[in-house]
């Protein structure tokens, strides 16, 4: 079974093919960071624009790097939510066109179940049950992944998202746009001793996530303290530290309350050296199985959307109808 997995949720137009046989065929990747960059954040309307003109092309890109045509496609797998409506509905009115025009399934997929599933793309896999943390640019999710689209809830941001703390963060810091990796970069000469930011919710009860006060923090630090660049980067530091320490002791919790053993960790903010290095630090003291994707599947792909598309086609769900559906906000 082959399926055609389409990702324009975003500023990312994702196309892959994923065949239940030998795995991960094509997949094509086209960022809209160059466009958005100048304004400091994604204008939807643009995002909307550029998803349709590069749509097509990234299809064919795709069909050229699995060898394969579309007449070999079983079905067509495309994100429906969350996100934003306008570039969405450009992925979900092509995929539902291509497949009226082969006469062939089309599956909505969920963006996040495709983030938490991500990590099935690699070749050691985690296996059902297992607890993921989502960290993207619009979600902090902390999921009790039972089996397939049997999901648990057990945390969640109550204000801004991991990422977005990140890029609003490193937006303080006179960073480029998306800043993540910029911060994450910058933190890696930072003194961990000169500044000391709180963890946010960890003194009580619960594992929800707030990330809002710590960038209120950054910016006092900055706005108290000389401009330079090693203030800079001990600021970068001291605010990944907060932010990764402050998931390390949810995980921990969830972990404990639960009884799983095994933590995946998925989302753009996933490919962050620092986090990964210290859940696999804490994971290989207690015994716990840590699986995370690869760096390029950690950000939005089309990858994770086919392959979550093949995993829910073969549990026998797809479309009933044509209609466009999308969501742009859609609890998992
Ligand atoms: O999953 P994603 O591509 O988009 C959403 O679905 O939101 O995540 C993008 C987010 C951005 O906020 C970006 O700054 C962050 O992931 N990010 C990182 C790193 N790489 C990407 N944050 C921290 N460290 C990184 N290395
Ligand atoms: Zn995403």
């Amino acid at each position: 079974m082959r399926i055609l997995g389409i990702e324009t949720s975003c500023d990312e137009t994702g196309i892959a093919i994923y065949d239940g046989d030998r795995g991960l065929l094509a997949h094509a990747l086209h960022s809209q960071i160059d466009i958005h960059r100048q304004y400091g954040g994604v204008i939807p309307e643009l995002a909307s624009r550029d998803h349709i003109r590069k749509i097509t092309p990234l299809m064919h890109e795709a069909l050229e790097q699995a060898h394969c045509d579309l007449a070999s496609i079983d079905a067509i797998a495309y994100t429906a939510g969350p996100g934003l409506m306008g570039a969405l509905l450009i992925g979900a009115s092509f995929a539902k066109s291509l497949a009226l025009a082969l006469d062939k399934p089309s599956i909505a997929v969920h963006h996040m179940e495709a983030h938490l599933l991500a990590p099935l793309l690699e070749e050691s896999a985690p296996t059902f049950p297992f607890l993921a943390l989502i960290v993207s640019g619009g979600h902090t999710l902390l999921v009790h992944v039972k089996s397939l689209g049997d999901y648990d809830l057990l945390g969640q941001s109550i204000d801004d998202a991991a990422g977005e703390a990140f890029d609003k963060t490193a937006k303080i810091l006179g960073l480029p746009y998306p800043g993540g990796p910029y911060l994450a970069k910058l933190a890696k000469a930072g003194d961990p001793k000169r500044f000391r930011f709180p963890r946010p919710m960890t003194d009580r009860p619960g594992l929800d996530f707030s990330f809002s006060g710590l960038k209120t923090f950054a910016l006092n630090t900055f706005n108290q303290n000389p401009k330079d660049d090693k203030t800079k980067a001990a600021i970068a530091r001291a605010f990944e530290d907060a932010v990764v320490d402050t998931m390390l002791i949810k995980c921990r919790r969830a972990l404990e309350q639960t009884g799983l053993k095994c933590l995946v960790l998925a989302g753009g903010v996933a490919a962050n050296e620092q986090l990964r290095a210290s859940l696999g630090q804490f994971a290989q003291s207690k015994g716990i199985d840590l699986f995370y994707p690869a760096k390029e599947f950690c950000t939005d792909n089309g990858a994770m959307v086919a392959l979550t598309g093949y995993l829910r086609f073969k549990a026998g769900f797809k479309d009933d109808d044509l209609t466009i559906f999308t969501k742009a906000r859609w609890g998992l």
